[in-house]
């Protein structure tokens, strides 16, 4: 069977990630989809960085149009962050019959009813389940797992950095900016780590955790944010003597038609379930009508973690040109409100 080829955009953290991924795991990817997988062009901007053993630095190019004007490549993974530049790549990608897998939430949270548009439109599958909450599949979960019930509520911890800071803040006793540079060596933060630290990376998940959640678009603007930026140690501190714990908190209720989405750190009583989340890991409550309570926890961010998520969606990607068809529920809000405006 003929190997499906790659073009990765970005080999940092995330895409380095990806690239071990496929390598060490290649045995398992073909029992699933039952070809190779093989990475043919890396986008970077610094040729001469170090990389990883496992990169053939023979593929890396600082040219996009090797891979989106490659007719060699079937599907665009792209890893780079970033907005506008990024978008424009995505949508080249996508007009020229590429399927993508993304973990860029800022670009989903802003950009992405246009771009699911677009792949729609081109026959096309865009995936992006690392873009919120690293390697929980919280996507998937959400609506295909949760596909029969109303979702009324969800509340968690969705940013890595913040809760890694606010833990070695509050158990070791650590200084905030000490932290922060920990947590950005580690490869949690964001390039630029005030998205991270004023909330608004944990907004922009909690922006597409309620879109899909609740089955309608929800602006980015519409969600009030607040970050840690201004706690101290001695607010942590104090807390922890009132048997309270600090966690930067997502929050999305809907009622009718009616929907709230917040982000803001919060106090919560030690006993909680969401005060023992530790460090990078993440967590998330969903409220179903029928189900109840559910949680879904686990590493929110870092390089294999979210590399998982990353080539788990591919293989939904390969499995679904294998089989001639486009779309997954969790990632296609087009496509439900495709069947919501043929059933009117
Ligand atoms: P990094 O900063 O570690 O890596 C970015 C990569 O993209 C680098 O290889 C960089 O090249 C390349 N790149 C950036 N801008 C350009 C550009 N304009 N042209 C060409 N190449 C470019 O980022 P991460 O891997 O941490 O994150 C990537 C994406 O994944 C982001 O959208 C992030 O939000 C998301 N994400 C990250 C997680 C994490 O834990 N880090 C978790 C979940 C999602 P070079 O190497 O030459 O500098
Ligand atoms: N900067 C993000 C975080 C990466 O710390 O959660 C994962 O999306």
């Amino acid at each position: 069977m003929k190997a499906i080829s790659i073009g990765l955009l970005g080999l940092g953290t995330v895409g380095s990630g990806v690239v071990k991924i496929i390598e060490n795991h290649q045995d398992k990817l073909i029992h699933q989809i039952g070809c190779p997988v093989v990475v043919k062009k890396i986008l970077v901007q610094d040729l001469h960085k170090a990389r990883p053993a496992e990169v053939d630095t023979g593929l890396l190019t600082s040219n996009a149009d090797d891979i989106l004007h490659n007719a060699d490549i079937d599907v665009v993974i792209e890893v780079m962050g970033g907005v506008s530049e990024t978008k424009e790549y995505l949508l080249s990608a996508l007009r020229q019959g590429k399927h993508v897998v993304t973990a860029n939430k800022d670009l989903m949270a802003l950009h992405g009813s246009e771009l699911l548009r677009v792949a729609s439109e081109n026959g096309c599958d865009l995936f992006y389940e690392a873009s919120v909450a690293g390697g929980i599949p919280i996507l998937r979960g959400l609506v295909d797992g949760l596909a029969s019930d109303r979702i009324t509520q969800m509340m968690g911890i969705v940013n890595g950095t913040t809760n890694y800071i606010l833990t070695k803040m509050s158990q070791d006793g650590l200084a905030y900016e000490e932290v922060l540079k920990e947590a950005q060596e580690l490869g949690f933060a964001e390039a630029d780590p005030t998205s991270d630290v004023e909330g608004l990376d944990a907004a922009r998940k909690m922006t597409i955790l309620a879109t899909l959640g609740f089955s309608m678009h929800i602006d980015l603007d519409d969600v009030k944010v607040s970050g840690i930026s201004t706690i101290t140690e001695e607010d942590l501190k104090y807390g922890k003597q009132l048997g309270y714990t600090m966690k930067l908190i997502g929050f999305a209720h809907r009622e009718g038609e009616k929907v709230e989405v917040s982000v803001q750190p919060t106090f919560l009583s030690d006993n909680h379930p969401l005060a023992s989340v530790q460090n990078e890991y993440n967590a998330v409550y969903v409220y179903g009508e029928a189900v109840g309570e559910t949680m879904f926890y686990g590493p929110g961010a870092g390089s294999l973690p979210t590399a998982t998520a990353v080539v788990s969606d591919l293989v939904g990607v390969i499995k679904n040109l294998r089989l001639g068809v486009n779309g997954r529920s969790a990632v296609t809000p087009q496509f439900q409100k495709q069947l919501k405006d043929d059933s009117e």
